[in-house]
């Protein structure tokens, strides 16, 4: 089973995902919890630019897809063939949707990571309406900033709901309780 948890910023992503993966563990599988940026190289890379200064358009699409690849081959990829469950906090779905309002098209995006990278069995698309999002994560800085921000996770958030008619696809309202979101999420898995 492979499980993608995707969302814009201030969803709670990061929060169901170690949930459902305590929940899948007790129900006795091995889980392989996972995120994206990674922790290696090219990851570390993309998360130190945030405040070295963020790279080119095409030089953060290529390094996130660097990034990925390394992810596929080195965890993913043997983790599924051990038939292990595999979560993951953001995937190819967030390029689709980041580097798609950054200008790329989202479906040549898709194409690129889908010739290496495998379609996940469900993908939980956590989603908020922006202005909670924006107070949740806390956006300081002038108001130019503010706008920019804003509109950035408005276009993000269509893309991935642009998603939601994909077969492995649900959505995950989450402007309730951290519990109701959760409750959701399970109901999402396949019996
Ligand atoms: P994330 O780890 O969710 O944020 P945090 O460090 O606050 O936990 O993701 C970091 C940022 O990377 C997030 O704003 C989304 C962005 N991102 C992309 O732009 N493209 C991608 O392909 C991925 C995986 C993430």
């Amino acid at each position: 089973m492979f499980i993608v948890i995707e969302g814009i910023d201030g969803t709670g992503k990061t929060t169901q995902a170690k949930r459902l993966a305590e929940h899948l563990t007790s129900q006795g599988k091995t889980v392989i919890l996972s995120h994206e940026p990674t922790d290696g190289p090219w990851g570390t890379l993309l998360r130190n630019s945030a405040s070295t200064g963020r790279l080119s358009p095409e030089q953060e699409l290529e390094t996130f897809l660097k990034d990925r690849r390394q992810h596929v081959t080195e965890k993913i990829a043997p983790a599924l063939a051990a038939g292990h469950t595999v979560i993951l906090d953001r995937y190819y779905f967030s390029t689709m949707a980041y580097q798609g309002a950054r200008g790329f098209d989202p479906q040549e995006i898709r194409r690129k990571n889908e010739a290496f990278a495998p379609v996940p069995d469900l993908l939980l698309i956590m989603d908020l309406d922006v202005d909670t999002a924006i107070s949740r994560i806390g956006v300081r800085g002038d108001t130019a900033n503010e706008f920019e921000q804003r509109a950035n996770l408005a276009r993000c958030r269509e893309i991935f709901l642009s998603l939601k008619d994909e077969p492995f696809a649900k959505v995950i309202p989450t402007d309730s309780d951290p519990d109701e979101v959760s409750r959701k999420i399970l109901e999402a898995l396949p019996a």
